[in-house]
């Protein structure tokens, strides 16, 4: 199965994107967590992904796109995936299309988790990610057990730098004007299903079993 979570910074897209990786068994691909995992180990690509990131801008497109096909290489990917973060402008949306083409196949799902702005930038403010294993939390919706540590690995938990209110802001305008064109491109394909993301998380998850059927 591949799958595509569209939605908002802060929709929860990664948050449901990890339930159905471990419902359906298949990889959770997420662009972003990719960009941070290098930012971490100081690559190139790390270093050049950082400069728009902080700045809430998109990375461009030949950056991430050749990143992302690299990643569809490995043996993980035979059986589907769900993508998160990806794709994120019209371009990359046809970059993709184009290259399952190519191998005769197509993407079976593109879920929009909806939520107006106006929760966006409080949801961001209180989560608290894991640079070390991607787990995230939620000050007040997905606490930790212990203050700050993650639960699944022990490190320290982080507030994302692009988590601040003024940067979370600019990241919403850019989902608007680069972003929010696929809901209609995957519409016109048939392959979008809508949930509303306001839900709470588990509620959430159930409305997208019904829609990946068992
Ligand atoms: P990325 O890491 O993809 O960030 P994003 O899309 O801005 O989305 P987030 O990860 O912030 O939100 P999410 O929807 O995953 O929400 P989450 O589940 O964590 O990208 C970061 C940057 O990398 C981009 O700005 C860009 O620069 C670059 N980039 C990445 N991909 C790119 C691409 N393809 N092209 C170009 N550039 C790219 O949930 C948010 C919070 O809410 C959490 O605290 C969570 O616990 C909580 N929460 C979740 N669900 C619920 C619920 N139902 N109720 C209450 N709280 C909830
Ligand atoms: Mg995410």
């Amino acid at each position: 199965m591949k799958i595509i979570m569209l939605g908002a910074p802060g929709a929860g897209k990664g948050t449901q994107a990890k339930k159905i990786a471990d419902k359906y068994q298949i990889p959770h691909i997420s662009t972003g967590d990719i960009f941070r995992a290098n930012l971490k180990e100081g690559t190139e690509l790390g270093k050049k992904a950082k400069e728009y990131m902080d700045q809430g801008l998109l990375v461009p497109d030949e950056l991430t796109l050749e990143l992302i096909m690299d990643r569809f290489k490995n043996p993980d990917c035979a059986g589907g995936y769900v993508l998160d973060g990806f794709p994120r402008t019209i371009p990359q949306a046809e970059a993709l299309t184009k290259a399952l083409e190519e191998k005769g196949e197509s993407i079976d799902f593109a879920i929009n988790v909806e939520v107006p702005d106006e929760n966006i930038v409080n949801r961001m403010s209180g989560r608290r990610a894991c640079l070390a294993c991607g787990a995230t939390y939620h000050i007040v919706h997905i606490p930790t057990k212990v203050e700050g540590i993650c639960d699944r690995c022990g490190k320290e938990l982080v507030l994302r730098d692009d988590d601040k209110p003024e940067t979370v802001k600019k990241r919403l305008g850019v989902y608007h004007d680069q972003t929010q064109p696929l809901i209609e491109y995957y519409t016109s394909q048939n392959k979008l299903a809508e949930v509303d993301g306001t839900q709470e998380m588990e509620a959430v998850f159930q409305n997208i079993v019904k829609i990946l059927g068992a």
